[in-house]
């Protein structure tokens, strides 16, 4: 590819600034200008990352006609908004995940993609990193056998602070947004790739969920899926427990451990699976090294596909979007 994808970032917390450092170490991107609700965060941010333009609002950012793809890192409940404004300034967009609040949220980002015929992708960097293919690879090879279950927990402890976007009913807090949409989207991959399919999505769903009893937010939370194909996913977040953050895929001959299926390696660097055949309880360790960082491997797949006239990104499709977030609305109906 001859040129870089000229991104522009909207909003400047903690992801925008991984995404900037991803970007700045990806092959196919690059980032000319940030746009904040404050100049005084764009002007900053944009100092810090060498970003060339910083825009005071959303709108200037937008309105900049050198930016060709906008990357969304709001709290969810902005996600939406700035998506169709975004698709309506004729903007490719990379919007964090979850890409809205609730399924109805993701139909709307995704009707004004096709719309204005944008590129529109949720922003699930784990699908675009090659620890992710591998695993794939492996499914489908039948090392494990029939795959007939799938364990994976994403969830963290945070102490209790009304102020943080975690605890905010407003913010769009608790773990199933923010976090369970991982294990959700990961279950979801594998029952796909038992089919040699992107994604399936499961017949049944039942889940149990704890509610925080000021703040309303989800607390701690797990899920069963039950696929066609036979496929049982075990999936559990919270933001209040030290959790294990691995996931396990169970098979008739052989079961495999991924210890960082989420973040596998921010930078480039080495990352591992663990092959458990038959009984063994040492497993065969399948080492993978990798160069690109784990951002810059998303804004690669996003200009790939974008080069290639697609109006969908493989590794996450607006296809698989609405499904996850289907999911995620089942889910979090299961309060006591
Ligand atoms: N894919 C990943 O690895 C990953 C990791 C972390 C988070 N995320 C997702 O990214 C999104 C942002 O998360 P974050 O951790 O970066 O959050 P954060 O640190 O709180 O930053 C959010 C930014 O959004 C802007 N914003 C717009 N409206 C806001 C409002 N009403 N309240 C607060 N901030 C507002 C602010 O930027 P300005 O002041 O510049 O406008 C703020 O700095 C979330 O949807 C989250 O799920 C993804």
């Amino acid at each position: 590819m001859a040129t870089r994808l000229k991104w522009g970032i909207l909003a400047t917390g903690g992801i925008a600034r991984s995404f900037a450092k991803g970007v700045a170490h990806s092959a196919l991107g690059e980032v000319v200008a940030v746009g904040s609700r404050s100049q005084a965060s764009a002007d900053a941010f944009a100092k810090e990352f060498g970003v060339p333009r910083a825009h005071g609002t959303y709108e200037a950012l937008l309105a900049d006609p050198d930016v060709e793809a906008v990357y969304i890192a709001t709290p969810h409940p902005q996600h939406v908004e700035w998506v169709e404004k975004a698709a309506a300034a004729g903007k490719h967009i990379l919007c964090e995940k979850p890409i809205g609040l609730n399924q109805a949220e993701a139909v709307r980002a995704v009707y004004a993609a096709r719309e204005y015929n944008v590129l529109l992708m949720e922003a699930f960097m784990y699908r675009c990193h090659p620890q992710t293919a591998k695993i794939v690879e492996i499914v489908k090879s039948g090392v494990l056998g029939d795959v007939r279950l799938v364990q994976a927990a994403f969830g963290f402890a945070n102490g209790y602070d009304p102020t943080n976007r975690f605890w905010s009913k407003e913010l769009g807090g608790g773990g199933i947004l923010d976090v369970g949409c991982y294990p959700v989207s990961f279950s979801r991959l594998i029952a796909g790739a038992i089919d040699g399919k992107e994604f399936a999505d499961p017949v049944k769903i039942s889940g149990a969920v704890e509610l925080h009893p000021e703040a309303g937010v989800d607390t701690c939370a797990a899920a069963t899926l039950h696929f066609a194909n036979g496929l049982i996913a075990q999936v559990s977040t919270s933001i209040q427990l030290m959790q294990e953050n691995v996931a396990r895929i169970y098979g008739t001959k052989a079961w495999l451990l991924v210890p960082d299926p989420w973040v596998p390696v921010r930078e480039s660097g080495a990352t591992e699976l663990h092959l458990f055949r038959g009984a063994d309880k040492t497993p065969e360790v399948i080492k993978l090294e990798t160069e690109e960082w784990l951002y810059g491997t998303e804004a690669d797949a996003f200009a790939r596909a974008l080069a290639e006239g697609k109006r969908d990104v493989p590794q996450m499709s607006t296809a698989d979007t609405l499904g996850n977030m289907a999911v995620l609305d089942a889910w979090m109906t299961a309060t006591r």
